[in-house]
């Protein structure tokens, strides 16, 4: 089946992401959020991030007319109806996902691929829930999407090769490398990435360095991008949090068990960039 339109479940900083590189790379795109609000906003991030790379000589102004044209947006999950391939990227709360992937599965054509941006959710459970699990795939972009060059694309165990195949090459169409990932806790990304961020939290709880120490280490030192702290407050403690909640329970091993300070700001709604406050304050 080509795949001409591309529908986007969640609106939010991976959602909007998505949609912007979907666009980008010449398919339609319904991007899908529960409130009109939350759409508006997708957009305005998108329009944001199109505008910046007008400023900065990347695109041209036409071009970015003519991305912005192709997302349309929508509030009523029915609009699936003419989606070619669609990407779950909602909040990262199991009962919700699951919730989406059964109405999904009444809503849209069948032979179309469900796919989800899970960070840790199993892709056998999602496609459990659906009566096309040989349709239903893992594709795991990075935070920020229209950055940084990942699809981490993980097959669950009953997806079919045709399946991989189509998701695979769309990864390349929108202008990223794919790697293939077998369906275990966390994958490979969340598997090694997560851990580091959580021993970076027990380094700031048993007070062996300052978070600003800290991310020099692990910039100056190893050549990181950003210190694990400032990544953690990007990605959202409570994500960081939810992903070694995952790692733990399913492993059942001591090694992910998430530290208490970061338990302990999520609980304060310390949440990172998003909420204003996370290992570093964003308040101005
Ligand atoms: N959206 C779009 N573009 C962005 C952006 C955003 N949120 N943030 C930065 N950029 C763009 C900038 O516009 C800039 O573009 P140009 O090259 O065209 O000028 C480019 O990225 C570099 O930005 P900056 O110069 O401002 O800053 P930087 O060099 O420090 O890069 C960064 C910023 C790309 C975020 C870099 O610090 C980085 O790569 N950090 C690591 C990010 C990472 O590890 N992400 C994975 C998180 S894990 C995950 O997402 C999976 C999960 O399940 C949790």
């Amino acid at each position: 089946m080509e795949i001409k339109t591309f529908g986007v479940i969640g609106a939010g900083q991976m959602g909007n992401g998505i949609a912007q590189v979907a666009a980008a790379s010449g398919l339609n795109v319904i991007m899908n959020d529960i409130k009109e609000e939350f759409v508006d906003k997708g957009l305005q991030a998108i329009t944001k991030n199109l505008e910046r790379s007008v400023a900065k000589e990347k695109i041209s102004a036409d071009e970015k007319d003519k991305i912005l044209s192709r997302v349309k947006t929508s509030i009523d999950l029915k609009d699936m109806k003419s989606a070619d391939f669609v990407v779950e990227a909602a909040t990262e709360n199991e009962p919700v996902k699951l919730k989406i992937f059964r109405d999904l599965d009444e809503i849209c054509v069948p032979g179309v691929i469900l796919s989800t941006n899970t960070s840790s959710i199993p892709i056998g459970r999602i496609a459990a829930n659906t009566s096309r699990p040989e349709l239903v795939i893992g594709m795991h972009f990075m935070n920020p999407v229209p950055v940084m060059k990942l699809v981490e694309v993980i097959r669950g165990i009953a997806t079919s090769d045709e399946t991989f195949k189509v998701t695979w090459e769309l990864s390349k169409k929108f202008g990223k490398t794919p790697a293939e990932a077998n369906d275990f806790p966390g994958f490979i990304a969340n598997r090694i990435l997560m851990p580091m961020i959580n021993e970076a939290v027990f380094c700031v709880y048993q007070s062996v360095g300052k978070p600003e120490d800290i991310d020099t280490v692990m910039k100056l030192g190893m050549n990181h991008p950003m210190g694990p702290l400032a990544l953690a407050d990007l990605i959202g403690l409570d994500t960081c949090l939810a992903i070694m909640e995952t790692l733990y329970d399913g492993f059942k091993d001591s090694k992910y068990r998430p530290c208490p300070l970061l338990r302990k700001y999520v609980e304060a709604g310390w949440l990172g960039r998003k909420s204003g406050r996370g290992f570093y304050s964003y308040e101005s």
